[in-house]
């Protein structure tokens, strides 16, 4: 056991001077511009998360988690499902931003030239606030609407850790909306959903939290004047 475990130490630390680049993606022209949008909200001097990701430098030690972390969606921590419910400031990188940092990292992970680099953002970039006003109502297991609602957002509040939930709405005329669906929901990364069209549901939609077990939300209403409108 123990030359073995000695051999792959030293290929960890032996560095990645020795990785053949077998990637035409670079840190200067494409990675960069990813995490610039994705992961500096948190990822700098500062920031919540515990290192800084903005420099080629401050990234490449961490290639080889950075690529797990967004394969398994991990990272950006944004525990909605893709297409279930659609969110203002979806932090959640695409499918072709997930390949291409797997990609360069499977690749050697390449600085790039520098003359392709990105201006760094005159304001360092943060999370945006999600405007939580109006009436709101709690939803646990399943919850019948007496009026008709126009719903602005959501917010996950005693969900189970590591909890995979879905809440969809079944509207009187039999059609279902998904609203939200969390998977291995984080509490310490726990935050408002905000829809970018607020959902029109009228009196008589059931909305269902699946499993029924899962725990309870906040559902947050526009006020009735634009309800009417
Ligand atoms: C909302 C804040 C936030 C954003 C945005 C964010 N992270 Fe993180 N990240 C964290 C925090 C906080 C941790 C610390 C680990 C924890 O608490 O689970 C972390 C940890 C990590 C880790 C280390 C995991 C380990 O092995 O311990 C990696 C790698 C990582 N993030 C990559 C990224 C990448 C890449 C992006 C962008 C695509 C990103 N993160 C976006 C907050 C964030």
């Amino acid at each position: 056991m123990r030359p073995v475990l000695f051999l792959l130490v030293g290929i960890a630390t032996a560095g990645y001077a020795h990785d053949p680049i077998t990637t035409k993606l670079t840190w200067t022209r494409e990675i960069s511009r990813i995490v610039q949008r994705r992961c500096l909200q948190c990822h700098r001097e500062g920031g919540s998360a515990p290192m800084p990701l903005v420099t080629y430098e401050q990234a490449r030690p961490w290639a080889v988690a950075i690529a797990e972390q967004v394969l398994e969606r991990q990272m950006p921590p944004w525990d909605a499902v893709k297409g279930f419910g659609d969110f203002k400031h979806d932090l959640s990188l695409s499918q072709e931003e997930v390949q291409q940092i797997a990609d360069w990292v499977a690749g050697g992970a390449p600085a790039g030239d520098p003359a392709y680099l990105p201006a760094a953002p005159s304001e360092p970039p943060t999370l945006p606030p999600v405007p939580l006003a109006g009436r709101t109502l709690k939803v646990a297991n399943s919850l019948r609407l007496e009026r008709d609602a126009v719903v602005t957002a959501i917010r996950p509040d005693a969900i189970h850790e590591e909890a995979s939930v879905r809440v969809i709405a079944r509207r009187p005329d039999g059609s279902i909306e998904p609203m939200l669906w969390l998977r291995n929901y984080r509490s310490k990364f726990a935050r408002a959903f905000e829809y970018r069209q607020p959902l029109r549901l009228p009196a008589g939609t059931v909305v269902q939290v699946v499993p029924a077990d899962a725990g309870s939300l906040t559902l947050f209403l526009m006020s009735s004047t634009i309800t009417k409108r």
